[in-house]
Parts: C-alpha cells; structure tokens; sequence
C-alpha cells in the first residue's frame, strides 16, 4: 500500500503534547500516533513491507502528483465550516487522481455534493454512517 496524506495546518509538537492522543489508546498499534506525528514530512516512509506512508503539508487546492490513487478517504471538514473544499472544482480534482474503478469515500452526505460527483461521472451510492451520522457517500469512478 503506498498511502498518502494531505495536512495543510500541522499541529506543533506542544499542541500535540498537550493533545496526549496517546493515553486514548490500551494497546499500541504498529504506528502509534507518536510514531506517526513523529515521521518528517514530504518524504515517504516505509512503515512495513507492505505500507509506504507519504505524508505532505499542502493544501488540497496547490496538490498535484504524477500519481492516480485506488482509494481517495475524503476527510474535509464540512461544508458549513469550508465550502472551498467541496466545490465542483474540488470533486472534479478527486476524479483526476483516482484510477478506473478507483473510490472515493467521505462522511459527507450533501446533496449537492452528490450530484456534483455524478455528473461527473463517478456511480455514487449513500452507505450507512459512522455513529451519530445517517448517511455518507461512496463514488466509484465508472
Ligand atoms: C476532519 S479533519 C481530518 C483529519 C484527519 N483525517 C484525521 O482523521 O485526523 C480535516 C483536516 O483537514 C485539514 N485541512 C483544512 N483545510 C485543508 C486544505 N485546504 N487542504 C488539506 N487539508 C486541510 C484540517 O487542518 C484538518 O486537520
């Protein structure tokens, strides 16, 4: 798996102190939140034999990779609190970098999304949500 993760506004190591993600956690997993926060960035890691993890302070507007993805996890904040990330310009960019068949996954719900998504092209489908959330959507480019 060659994994990889767009941050524009990193916390810092005093933020992430105080945060103590950590203590949340019983057991450790093969990369705990320490040992993920703690990899550098713009430079990809090989976690284990099978996991490459590229993580990249960028904003999702400036990205661009000579990559296509098989998965896209779309985890935005959502559109009440930034809309700019869920235009159509944006779905459009989601539908560039992920391959034939490839999915593009996200807890937002919005219609308009949605719609956005299928005239694009993608074949989009409302999944169960994650607790606390009716619905979320699955598109996979067709
Ligand atoms: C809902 S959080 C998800 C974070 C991460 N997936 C997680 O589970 O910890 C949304 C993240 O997007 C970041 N963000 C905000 N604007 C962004 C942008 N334009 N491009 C990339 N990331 C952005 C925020 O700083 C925040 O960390």
């Amino acid at each position: 798996m060659d994994y990889t993760t767009l941050e524009a506004y990193p916390l810092t190591s005093e933020e992430l102190e105080i945060l103590n993600y950590e203590s949340y956690f019983e057991n450790s997993p093969i990369l705990s939140f320490k040992k993920f926060t703690n990899l550098p960035w713009e430079k990809t890691q090989e976690i284990s034999q099978n996991f490459k993890l590229l993580k990249k302070v960028i904003k999702f507007e400036d990205f661009s990779i000579n990559e296509i993805y098989d998965v896209i996890f779309y985890d935005a904040f959502g559109s009440h609190a930034q809309p700019e990330l869920w235009t159509y310009n944006c779905m459009k960019k989601c539908n560039n970098l992920i391959a034939p068949n490839g999915v593009w996954v996200s807890y937002c719900a919005k219609g308009s999304v949605r719609r956005d998504l299928e005239t694009i092209g993608f074949e989009v489908s409302r999944l169960p949500g994650p607790p606390g959330k009716r619905e979320m959507l699955r598109a996979i480019k067709v």
